[in-house]
């Protein structure tokens, strides 16, 4: 016989989150931080052996201070396997990665893996949340089937993840928790358990209404930030600064409110809108708008250096082109190169220069990453700037935004370039040494 829990009762369940990556370890630290008792499971050797030092494989600020003092609290476990045995009914998060394919195509085999896993350790009264991003559907039709057959009275739940890396810990406590359930009364048991931690939930129709909101959030700053380096491309044909377009625009004007332009990337926002498009193909309806969005940000680095190639004066020697800022974003600070438009940035290169050679610098991400994505790698920002050809501001790492060009400009070659993505009030009117050129995104013609 099936008896509801109190799930606001920490007493009365344990936690058990699946997949310890960017999603789960961070949501694992943060309920073990308010002292509920978590055991985590990774099947990653090097995530596991990092935790028995204390460590995170990845940098997420305050991540690793709190993982010390949970551990030693005895609040946060970890292990390879789900374990069978239990006292207490528990709550399964579903937190392993949904990646994409070559052919655009969501990856599910993780969470289905893990609903297996789960079917056999269910028991009546347990709660499952599925957390990982899905095509719209996918818990109702592909996860449900499998947990099924438990043949348990159990309850699920979709409750996306919604934080920025580099802001999660924070996030996890002040963002709405959006939650969708098979049912109403596994929808509030879930979001009693929530309010545990956050103020707001967002109480949905169905599983599908929260699965689809987590795709939209991300399809829109995509569309967003797509259509900010739309204007980008314009105004760099004319003498406009595209970011004085924006910002000003903005001002006393709420109707208006469009990003500032950029590389955009990220584990996220390079699949979710395939994830999108994916979910309604049975439907034959794609959402173009947001699929053409996602081509123009991948290939908005095109142009950019077909431009540059018709100012650099090619030489003897190989050209030396610097980026610097490899993680797919630099603010919040990151170690993450997945998704990063750093390779986008490469390849653009390679079509449009031939006698070069291309270093990557981030003072975040190991050296390791950075020569894995095919770039030399340069650990001083001197260095980067001593006898280059190109030196570009890739990401909006804060620590590019007061660099003493006029000084850096000295050590670079004659007639270089230092190109910026993100534009930057601190680097207008800069007198460069070595006939040095600052250019930035959107004001390609600017005098
Ligand atoms: N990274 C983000 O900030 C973010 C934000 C919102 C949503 N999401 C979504 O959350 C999900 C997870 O993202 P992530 O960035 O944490 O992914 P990740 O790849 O960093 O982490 C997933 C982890 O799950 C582990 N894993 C896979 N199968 C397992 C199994 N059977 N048992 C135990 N562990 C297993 C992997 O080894 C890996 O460490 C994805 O669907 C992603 O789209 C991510």
């Amino acid at each position: 016989m099936s008896k509801k829990i109190n799930y606001s009762n920490f007493n009365n369940f344990e936690i058990v989150i699946i997949g310890l990556g960017y999603v789960g370890l961070t949501l694992s630290i943060f309920f073990a931080s308010k002292k509920f008792k978590v055991l985590g499971v990774e099947k990653n050797r090097n995530v596991l052996q990092n935790l028995s030092k204390c460590k995170s494989h990845f940098y997420e600020p305050n991540l690793e201070n709190l993982l010390k003092k949970t551990i030693d609290q005895g609040y946060f476990e970890f292990s390879n396997k789900i374990p069978v045995k239990k006292n207490k009914s528990r709550i399964y998060v579903i937190a392993v990665g949904t990646p994409i394919d070559k052919k655009g195509n969501v990856r599910n085999e993780m969470i289905k893996s893990v609903a297996k896993q789960l079917s056999n350790v269910l028991e009546n009264d347990d709660l499952v949340m599925l957390r990982s991003t899905v095509t719209v559907g996918t818990s109702k039709n592909i996860i449900k089937p499998i947990l099924d057959k438990a043949n348990k009275k159990y309850y699920f739940a979709f409750c996306p993840e919604r934080t920025m890396e580099g802001k999660a810990i924070d996030e996890l406590s002040s963002l709405p928790q959006i939650v969708g359930g098979i049912d109403q009364e596994s929808q509030q048991i879930a979001s009693e358990f929530f309010l545990n931690f956050n103020e707001i939930i967002i109480k949905v129709s169905n599983l599908e209404t929260a699965e689809m909101m987590k795709l939209v959030d991300n399809t829109y700053r995509d569309l967003n930030f797509a259509y900010a380096n739309e204007i980008a491309r314009l105004c760099n044909e004319i003498n406009v600064d595209c970011h004085e377009v924006i910002k000003m625009g903005k001002i006393g004007y709420k109707r208006t409110n469009v990003s500032l332009p950029g590389p955009v990337g990220g584990p996220c926002l390079e699949k979710d809108t395939f994830i999108l498009s994916e979910s309604f193909k049975k439907y034959r309806v794609k959402p173009s708008l947001s699929l053409l969005a996602r081509k123009n940000n991948q290939k908005m680095f095109d142009d950019v250096f077909k431009y540059l190639k018709t100012l650099i004066t090619l030489k003897k020697t190989k050209l030396k082109i610097v980026v610097l800022g490899i993680a797919f974003k630099g603010s919040p600070s990151t170690n993450d190169i997945r998704g990063t438009t750093a390779i986008h940035i490469k390849k653009s290169i390679s079509k449009n220069f031939e006698n070069f050679i291309i270093y990557g610098y981030d003072d975040y991400v190991d050296k390791k990453d950075i020569l894995l994505l095919g770039f030399k790698y340069l650990n001083k920002l001197n260095d980067c700037f001593k006898n280059s050809d190109i030196v570009i501001m890739h990401n909006n790492n804060t620590n590019f935004r007061n660099l003493n060009l006029e000084q850096l400009s000295n050590k670079m070659r004659k007639n270089s370039i230092i190109y910026n993505f993100w534009g930057n009030e601190n680097y207008k009117n800069l007198v460069l040494k070595n006939n040095v050129k600052y250019i930035s995104f959107g004001s390609h013609k600017v005098k």
